[in-house]
């Protein structure tokens, strides 16, 4: 079952990167989640001719799924071409939503190329927490 769904956002990661709006870097970036409630939201990165106003993909499909009431997210995907990492500012907002949300990094042929998770790729996170 969860291999299925890793499969699945994987699939869709892939997709998505047709999508992504890159003049600029070129650097297609597609991402998949998966909620704790089972719904799924896919991103691509947003770039802008006033460059810092991009946004990367993972952050696209974070706020896609939290602005329809989603708040805890089991899996994302990441798909790039050469299986790149997730920037500092998406570790941030990742972290956010929860620490143990899985992150899979894949190459643009569905290659994993890491399996790590939001806690291990932000160590020492700021979070709610914090705040609270
Ligand atoms: N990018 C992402 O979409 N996600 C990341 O975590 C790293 C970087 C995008 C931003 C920009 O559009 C392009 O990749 C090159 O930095």
């Amino acid at each position: 079952m969860e291999e299925e769904i890793k499969k699945k956002l994987i699939d869709l990661a892939l997709q998505a990167r047709q999508w992504a709006y890159v003049p600029y870097s070129h650097y297609a970036v597609g991402t998949a989640l998966v909620t704790s409630s089972g719904r799924i939201y896919d991103g691509v990165n947003v770039e802008n001719s006033s460059f810092p106003n991009g946004c990367c993909a993972e952050r696209v499909a974070i706020y896609k799924a939290v602005s329809e009431g989603e708040r805890q997210f089991e899996m994302i995907v990441v798909a790039t071409e050469n299986g790149g990492s997730s920037c500092g500012m998406c570790r941030q907002v990742m972290a956010e939503f929860g620490l143990d949300t899985r992150v899979i990094l894949v190459d643009g042929t569905g290659k994993i190329r890491e399996e790590t998770t939001v806690a291990t790729m932000l160590p020492g996170a700021f979070t709610p927490k914090d705040l609270l």
